[in-house]
Protein backbone atom coordinates (compact mmCIF):
# COMPACT_ATOMS: atom_id res chain seq x y z
CA UNK A 1 0.00 0.00 0.00
CA UNK A 2 1.61 3.15 -1.57
CA UNK A 3 1.19 5.73 1.55
CA UNK A 4 -1.01 9.07 0.90
CA UNK A 5 1.82 12.06 0.25
CA UNK A 6 1.92 14.74 1.98
CA UNK A 7 1.59 17.03 -0.77
CA UNK A 8 2.59 15.66 -4.07
CA UNK A 9 2.94 12.21 -5.54
CA UNK A 10 6.32 11.21 -5.53
CA UNK A 11 8.11 10.51 -9.84
CA UNK A 12 7.84 6.47 -8.80
CA UNK A 13 4.65 6.78 -8.12
CA UNK A 14 3.74 9.15 -11.22
CA UNK A 15 5.67 6.53 -13.41
CA UNK A 16 3.63 4.00 -12.80
CA UNK A 17 0.34 5.54 -13.70
CA UNK A 18 1.84 7.40 -16.58
CA UNK A 19 2.56 3.47 -18.18
CA UNK A 20 -1.10 2.93 -16.94
CA UNK A 21 -2.38 5.45 -19.21
CA UNK A 22 -0.11 4.71 -22.23
CA UNK A 23 -1.75 1.35 -21.86
CA UNK A 24 -5.36 2.23 -21.81
CA UNK A 25 -4.79 4.69 -25.25
CA UNK A 26 -5.86 1.81 -27.68
CA UNK A 27 -9.68 1.94 -27.84
CA UNK A 28 -10.36 0.09 -30.91
CA UNK A 29 -14.28 0.27 -29.94
CA UNK A 30 -13.91 3.98 -29.18
CA UNK A 31 -14.66 6.71 -31.90
CA UNK A 32 -11.33 6.78 -33.99
CA UNK A 33 -9.74 3.92 -31.73
CA UNK A 34 -8.17 6.02 -29.12
CA UNK A 35 -8.91 7.69 -25.65
CA UNK A 36 -6.34 10.29 -26.14
CA UNK A 37 -8.14 13.22 -28.04
CA UNK A 38 -11.35 13.50 -25.67
CA UNK A 39 -8.39 12.98 -22.45
CA UNK A 40 -6.92 15.93 -23.77
CA UNK A 41 -10.58 17.78 -24.04
CA UNK A 42 -11.03 16.56 -20.17
CA UNK A 43 -7.79 18.14 -19.47
CA UNK A 44 -9.14 21.44 -20.97
CA UNK A 45 -11.93 21.55 -20.06
CA UNK A 46 -10.99 20.97 -16.21
CA UNK A 47 -8.64 23.86 -16.70
CA UNK A 48 -10.69 26.44 -18.67
CA UNK A 49 -13.19 27.80 -16.44
CA UNK A 50 -10.39 29.55 -14.64
CA UNK A 51 -11.07 33.30 -14.06
CA UNK A 52 -7.55 35.55 -13.31
CA UNK A 53 -9.49 38.16 -12.25
CA UNK A 54 -11.34 36.57 -9.81
CA UNK A 55 -8.96 33.62 -9.44
CA UNK A 56 -11.71 30.84 -9.42
CA UNK A 57 -11.96 28.22 -11.22
CA UNK A 58 -9.00 26.15 -12.86
CA UNK A 59 -7.49 22.58 -12.20
CA UNK A 60 -7.72 22.18 -8.99
CA UNK A 61 -10.47 20.11 -7.72
CA UNK A 62 -11.72 18.46 -10.17
CA UNK A 63 -15.24 19.82 -10.10
CA UNK A 64 -16.54 18.13 -12.76
CA UNK A 65 -17.38 14.99 -10.91
CA UNK A 66 -19.81 17.25 -9.07
CA UNK A 67 -23.62 17.49 -11.30
CA UNK A 68 -22.82 21.65 -11.21
CA UNK A 69 -19.79 21.41 -13.04
CA UNK A 70 -20.55 17.45 -14.94
CA UNK A 71 -23.34 18.66 -16.12
CA UNK A 72 -22.77 21.82 -17.89
CA UNK A 73 -23.92 21.23 -21.63
CA UNK A 74 -20.23 22.04 -22.49
CA UNK A 75 -18.66 19.25 -20.92
CA UNK A 76 -21.50 16.83 -22.52
CA UNK A 77 -19.55 13.80 -23.31
CA UNK A 78 -16.38 14.10 -20.83
CA UNK A 79 -18.10 11.27 -19.02
CA UNK A 80 -15.99 8.91 -21.91
CA UNK A 81 -12.98 10.38 -20.63
CA UNK A 82 -13.44 10.35 -16.91
CA UNK A 83 -14.78 6.56 -16.89
CA UNK A 84 -11.84 5.64 -19.25
CA UNK A 85 -9.82 7.00 -15.84
CA UNK A 86 -11.75 4.62 -13.45
CA UNK A 87 -9.60 1.76 -13.90
CA UNK A 88 -6.61 3.58 -12.90
CA UNK A 89 -8.19 5.23 -10.36
CA UNK A 90 -8.77 2.24 -8.79
CA UNK A 91 -5.30 0.77 -9.30
CA UNK A 92 -3.57 3.89 -7.49
CA UNK A 93 -6.11 5.12 -5.45
CA UNK A 94 -3.69 7.67 -3.92
CA UNK A 95 -3.38 9.71 -7.13
CA UNK A 96 -6.05 13.13 -6.94
CA UNK A 97 -8.70 13.39 -9.83
CA UNK A 98 -7.43 16.42 -10.46
CA UNK A 99 -3.84 15.18 -10.89
CA UNK A 100 -4.77 12.19 -13.17
CA UNK A 101 -6.91 14.19 -15.36
CA UNK A 102 -4.66 16.56 -16.12
CA UNK A 103 -1.24 14.13 -16.30
CA UNK A 104 -3.42 11.56 -18.73
CA UNK A 105 -3.63 14.16 -21.13
CA UNK A 106 -0.07 15.47 -21.24
CA UNK A 107 0.31 11.27 -21.84
CA UNK A 108 -1.98 11.33 -24.74
CA UNK A 109 -0.64 13.79 -26.03
CA UNK A 110 3.32 12.51 -25.87
CA UNK A 111 1.44 9.45 -27.61
CA UNK A 112 -0.61 10.61 -30.11
CA UNK A 113 3.46 12.25 -31.86
CA UNK A 114 3.12 15.24 -29.64
CA UNK A 115 5.25 17.60 -27.89
CA UNK A 116 6.46 17.15 -24.20
CA UNK A 117 4.14 18.64 -21.90
CA UNK A 118 5.64 19.70 -18.51
CA UNK A 119 3.53 18.60 -15.86
CA UNK A 120 3.49 19.17 -12.18
CA UNK A 121 1.76 17.04 -9.45
CA UNK A 122 -0.34 18.15 -6.37
CA UNK A 123 -3.77 19.31 -7.20
CA UNK A 124 -6.24 17.90 -4.76
CA UNK A 125 -10.23 17.27 -5.28
CA UNK A 126 -12.65 19.39 -3.77
CA UNK A 127 -14.45 17.68 -0.94
CA UNK A 128 -17.92 19.81 -1.94
CA UNK A 129 -18.95 22.26 -4.62
CA UNK A 130 -19.17 25.11 -2.82
CA UNK A 131 -15.49 26.09 -5.10
CA UNK A 132 -17.14 25.17 -8.24
CA UNK A 133 -17.23 28.22 -10.61
CA UNK A 134 -20.75 29.54 -12.20
CA UNK A 135 -21.26 27.63 -15.79
CA UNK A 136 -20.81 29.36 -18.51
CA UNK A 137 -17.25 29.91 -18.81
CA UNK A 138 -16.27 27.07 -21.49
CA UNK A 139 -16.02 28.91 -25.08
CA UNK A 140 -19.13 28.46 -27.44
CA UNK A 141 -18.21 27.30 -31.23
CA UNK A 142 -20.68 28.67 -32.50
CA UNK A 143 -19.13 32.64 -31.95
CA UNK A 144 -16.32 34.57 -33.43
CA UNK A 145 -13.01 36.11 -32.57
CA UNK A 146 -14.80 38.25 -30.18
CA UNK A 147 -15.86 36.00 -28.32
CA UNK A 148 -12.66 33.88 -28.34
CA UNK A 149 -11.25 36.78 -26.48
CA UNK A 150 -13.45 37.12 -24.10
CA UNK A 151 -13.40 33.44 -22.95
CA UNK A 152 -9.24 33.37 -23.49
CA UNK A 153 -8.11 36.63 -21.82
CA UNK A 154 -10.39 36.04 -18.68
CA UNK A 155 -8.14 33.12 -18.07
CA UNK A 156 -4.95 35.42 -19.00
CA UNK A 157 -3.95 34.00 -22.39
CA UNK A 158 -2.92 36.25 -25.47
CA UNK A 159 -3.91 36.19 -29.16
CA UNK A 160 -0.81 33.70 -29.60
CA UNK A 161 -1.63 31.36 -27.18
CA UNK A 162 -5.24 31.10 -28.27
CA UNK A 163 -3.91 30.27 -31.56
CA UNK A 164 -1.37 27.84 -30.69
CA UNK A 165 -4.25 26.21 -28.20
CA UNK A 166 -6.98 25.76 -30.93
CA UNK A 167 -4.32 23.94 -32.78
CA UNK A 168 -5.44 21.09 -30.58
CA UNK A 169 -8.54 20.41 -32.44
CA UNK A 170 -5.84 18.35 -34.54
CA UNK A 171 -7.33 15.59 -32.42
CA UNK A 172 -10.28 13.88 -32.22
CA UNK A 173 -13.86 14.97 -33.70
CA UNK A 174 -17.28 16.89 -32.73
CA UNK A 175 -20.39 14.29 -31.71
CA UNK A 176 -23.98 15.63 -32.52
CA UNK A 177 -24.74 14.19 -29.64
CA UNK A 178 -22.37 16.01 -27.51
CA UNK A 179 -21.97 19.73 -29.24
CA UNK A 180 -24.52 19.52 -31.77
CA UNK A 181 -21.37 19.70 -34.40
CA UNK A 182 -20.13 16.72 -36.43
CA UNK A 183 -16.88 15.50 -37.57
CA UNK A 184 -13.51 15.76 -37.40
CA UNK A 185 -11.08 18.66 -38.38
CA UNK A 186 -8.35 16.16 -40.09
CA UNK A 187 -8.01 12.86 -41.63
CA UNK A 188 -5.88 11.49 -38.94
CA UNK A 189 -7.15 12.74 -35.93
CA UNK A 190 -5.06 10.62 -33.40
CA UNK A 191 -2.06 11.95 -34.87
CA UNK A 192 -1.27 15.21 -33.03
CA UNK A 193 0.14 17.70 -35.88
CA UNK A 194 0.46 20.67 -37.68
CA UNK A 195 -2.38 19.57 -40.16
CA UNK A 196 -5.26 21.53 -38.39
CA UNK A 197 -3.53 25.05 -39.70
CA UNK A 198 -2.53 23.43 -43.18
CA UNK A 199 -6.11 22.59 -43.77
CA UNK A 200 -7.78 25.38 -42.12
CA UNK A 201 -5.19 27.98 -44.66
CA UNK A 202 -5.74 26.10 -47.53
CA UNK A 203 -9.14 24.34 -48.14
CA UNK A 204 -11.94 26.07 -49.42
CA UNK A 205 -14.21 25.91 -46.39
CA UNK A 206 -18.34 26.12 -47.28
CA UNK A 207 -20.82 26.86 -44.39
CA UNK A 208 -23.09 23.94 -44.07
CA UNK A 209 -26.23 24.24 -41.72
CA UNK A 210 -26.97 21.10 -40.21
CA UNK A 211 -30.39 19.54 -39.38
CA UNK A 212 -30.44 20.63 -35.99
CA UNK A 213 -29.60 24.55 -37.05
CA UNK A 214 -25.96 24.67 -36.09
CA UNK A 215 -23.60 26.17 -39.00
CA UNK A 216 -20.49 25.00 -39.66
CA UNK A 217 -17.49 24.82 -42.17
CA UNK A 218 -16.94 21.91 -44.41
CA UNK A 219 -14.74 20.39 -46.97
CA UNK A 220 -13.93 17.10 -48.89
CA UNK A 221 -10.93 16.24 -49.62
CA UNK A 222 -11.25 14.33 -52.82
CA UNK A 223 -6.75 13.23 -52.84
CA UNK A 224 -7.32 11.03 -49.57
CA UNK A 225 -6.97 7.43 -50.49
CA UNK A 226 -9.82 5.43 -50.35
CA UNK A 227 -10.80 1.67 -50.13
CA UNK A 228 -13.25 0.87 -52.79
CA UNK A 229 -16.54 1.74 -52.31
CA UNK A 230 -15.55 3.98 -49.60
CA UNK A 231 -16.64 7.11 -49.81
CA UNK A 232 -14.45 10.59 -48.87
CA UNK A 233 -15.70 12.13 -45.31
CA UNK A 234 -16.59 15.33 -45.11
CA UNK A 235 -14.12 17.61 -42.85
CA UNK A 236 -15.15 20.00 -40.78
CA UNK A 237 -14.38 23.42 -38.58
CA UNK A 238 -16.16 25.11 -36.26
CA UNK A 239 -16.91 29.13 -36.74
CA UNK A 240 -14.72 29.38 -33.96
CA UNK A 241 -11.89 27.68 -35.75
CA UNK A 242 -12.81 30.00 -39.23
CA UNK A 243 -12.89 33.22 -36.98
CA UNK A 244 -8.60 31.99 -36.57
CA UNK A 245 -8.55 33.34 -40.11
CA UNK A 246 -10.96 36.05 -40.48
CA UNK A 247 -9.14 38.08 -37.62
CA UNK A 248 -5.73 39.15 -39.08
CA UNK A 249 -4.20 38.92 -35.30
CA UNK A 250 -5.05 35.41 -35.05
CA UNK A 251 -4.27 34.66 -38.68
CA UNK A 252 -0.68 35.40 -38.50
CA UNK A 253 0.02 32.58 -36.12
CA UNK A 254 -2.32 30.15 -38.09
CA UNK A 255 -0.02 30.64 -41.28
CA UNK A 256 3.20 30.74 -39.15
CA UNK A 257 1.99 27.08 -37.44
CA UNK A 258 0.73 25.78 -40.42
CA UNK A 259 4.54 26.43 -41.61
CA UNK A 260 6.68 25.57 -38.88
CA UNK A 261 6.11 22.35 -37.02
CA UNK A 262 8.56 22.79 -34.82
CA UNK A 263 7.32 26.14 -34.01
CA UNK A 264 3.43 25.13 -33.04
CA UNK A 265 5.10 21.95 -31.17
CA UNK A 266 7.18 24.26 -28.88
CA UNK A 267 4.05 26.91 -28.18
CA UNK A 268 1.48 24.36 -28.20
CA UNK A 269 3.70 22.38 -24.91
CA UNK A 270 4.00 25.78 -23.38
CA UNK A 271 0.71 27.35 -23.45
CA UNK A 272 -0.68 23.38 -22.88
CA UNK A 273 1.51 23.51 -19.69
CA UNK A 274 0.20 26.80 -18.70
CA UNK A 275 -3.32 26.02 -18.60
CA UNK A 276 -2.99 22.72 -16.85
CA UNK A 277 -1.35 24.97 -14.41
CA UNK A 278 -4.66 27.77 -14.15
CA UNK A 279 -5.23 28.01 -10.77
CA UNK A 280 -2.87 26.25 -8.93
CA UNK A 281 -0.34 28.47 -6.40
CA UNK A 282 2.69 27.10 -5.52
CA UNK A 283 5.43 28.22 -3.39
CA UNK A 284 9.52 28.32 -4.61
CA UNK A 285 9.64 24.74 -3.95
CA UNK A 286 6.59 23.97 -6.19
CA UNK A 287 4.16 22.82 -3.59
CA UNK A 288 0.81 23.77 -3.69
CA UNK A 289 -1.02 26.15 -1.81
CA UNK A 290 -4.10 26.41 -2.49
CA UNK A 291 -6.17 27.10 0.58
CA UNK A 292 -7.77 23.82 0.04
CA UNK A 293 -4.31 22.05 -0.52
CA UNK A 294 -3.14 23.89 2.88
CA UNK A 295 -5.89 23.20 4.79
CA UNK A 296 -6.58 19.74 3.66
CA UNK A 297 -3.29 18.45 1.90
CA UNK A 298 -3.03 16.17 -0.93
CA UNK A 299 -7.05 14.77 -0.61
CA UNK A 300 -7.63 12.22 -3.35
CA UNK A 301 -11.34 11.56 -3.35
CA UNK A 302 -12.52 7.70 -3.10
CA UNK A 303 -13.05 6.27 -6.20
CA UNK A 304 -16.31 6.22 -7.77
CA UNK A 305 -18.22 3.07 -7.74
CA UNK A 306 -18.25 0.51 -10.74
CA UNK A 307 -22.16 -0.13 -9.41
CA UNK A 308 -24.92 2.42 -11.09
CA UNK A 309 -26.09 4.76 -8.84
CA UNK A 310 -24.54 3.05 -5.64
CA UNK A 311 -25.01 6.12 -3.37
CA UNK A 312 -22.01 5.51 -1.09
CA UNK A 313 -19.83 6.82 -3.21
CA UNK A 314 -21.77 10.14 -4.08
CA UNK A 315 -21.35 13.18 -2.09
CA UNK A 316 -23.80 15.78 -2.58
CA UNK A 317 -24.59 16.49 -5.59
CA UNK A 318 -22.38 14.00 -7.00
CA UNK A 319 -22.03 12.36 -10.78
CA UNK A 320 -22.74 8.72 -9.98
CA UNK A 321 -20.67 6.03 -11.72
CA UNK A 322 -20.14 6.40 -15.64
CA UNK A 323 -19.11 3.76 -17.07
CA UNK A 324 -22.19 1.83 -17.88
CA UNK A 325 -23.87 4.00 -20.58
CA UNK A 326 -21.28 4.31 -22.85
CA UNK A 327 -20.78 0.95 -23.64
CA UNK A 328 -24.45 1.42 -25.79
CA UNK A 329 -23.10 4.70 -27.16
CA UNK A 330 -19.90 3.31 -28.55
CA UNK A 331 -21.42 0.90 -30.23
CA UNK A 332 -23.85 3.37 -32.09
CA UNK A 333 -21.16 5.46 -32.77
CA UNK A 334 -19.62 2.46 -34.58
CA UNK A 335 -22.41 1.35 -36.42
CA UNK A 336 -23.39 5.07 -37.50
CA UNK A 337 -19.78 5.53 -39.09
CA UNK A 338 -20.45 2.33 -40.96
CA UNK A 339 -23.55 4.11 -42.20
CA UNK A 340 -26.13 3.07 -39.87
CA UNK A 341 -29.31 5.64 -39.48
CA UNK A 342 -29.04 5.43 -35.79
C1 LIG B 1 -11.08 27.91 -28.98
C2 LIG B 1 -12.22 27.58 -28.38
C3 LIG B 1 -12.74 26.19 -28.44
C4 LIG B 1 -13.97 25.81 -28.81
C5 LIG B 1 -15.13 26.72 -29.20
C6 LIG B 1 -14.01 24.37 -28.78
C7 LIG B 1 -15.11 23.61 -29.11
C8 LIG B 1 -15.10 22.23 -29.25
C9 LIG B 1 -16.23 21.44 -29.66
C10 LIG B 1 -17.62 21.98 -29.98
C11 LIG B 1 -15.83 20.15 -29.70
C12 LIG B 1 -16.67 18.93 -30.04
C13 LIG B 1 -17.15 18.23 -28.79
C14 LIG B 1 -18.02 17.05 -29.12
O1 LIG B 1 -19.01 17.24 -29.85
O2 LIG B 1 -17.73 15.93 -28.64
C15 LIG B 1 -14.45 20.12 -29.34
C16 LIG B 1 -13.67 18.99 -29.31
C17 LIG B 1 -12.36 18.97 -28.92
N1 LIG B 1 -11.64 20.02 -28.40
FE1 LIG B 1 -12.20 21.97 -28.46
N2 LIG B 1 -12.80 23.89 -28.38
C18 LIG B 1 -11.99 24.98 -28.15
C19 LIG B 1 -10.69 24.94 -27.68
C20 LIG B 1 -10.01 23.79 -27.38
C21 LIG B 1 -8.77 23.74 -26.69
C22 LIG B 1 -8.07 24.96 -26.09
C23 LIG B 1 -8.40 22.43 -26.63
C24 LIG B 1 -7.17 21.83 -25.99
C25 LIG B 1 -6.02 22.48 -25.87
C26 LIG B 1 -9.42 21.66 -27.30
C27 LIG B 1 -9.39 20.30 -27.49
C28 LIG B 1 -10.40 19.57 -28.07
C29 LIG B 1 -10.30 18.16 -28.41
C30 LIG B 1 -9.06 17.28 -28.26
C31 LIG B 1 -11.54 17.79 -28.94
C32 LIG B 1 -11.96 16.40 -29.47
C33 LIG B 1 -12.62 15.61 -28.40
C34 LIG B 1 -13.12 14.27 -28.85
O3 LIG B 1 -12.62 13.73 -29.84
O4 LIG B 1 -14.03 13.73 -28.19
N3 LIG B 1 -10.40 22.51 -27.72
N4 LIG B 1 -14.02 21.39 -29.07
Amino acid sequence: MVPNPPSAPSDAQLDQVKEAVRALLHQPDYDDGSAGPILVRLAWHSAGTYCATTNTGGSNGAGMRYEQEGGDPANAGLQHARAFLEPIKKRFPWITYADLWTLAATVAIKEMGGPEVTWSGGRTDFTDESKIPPRGRLPDAAQGADHLRFIFYRMGFNDQEIVALSGAHNLGRCHSENSGFEGKWVNQPTRFSNQYFKLLLVNDWKKKKLDNGLEQFVYVDEEVELEDNEEPEELMMLPTDISLLSDPKFKIWVERYAEDKDLFFDHFSRVFAKLLELGIRRDASGKVVNDENTEGGYRSAPKKSDVAQAPQDHGPGQIGHEARSLQKENENFQQRKMGAKL
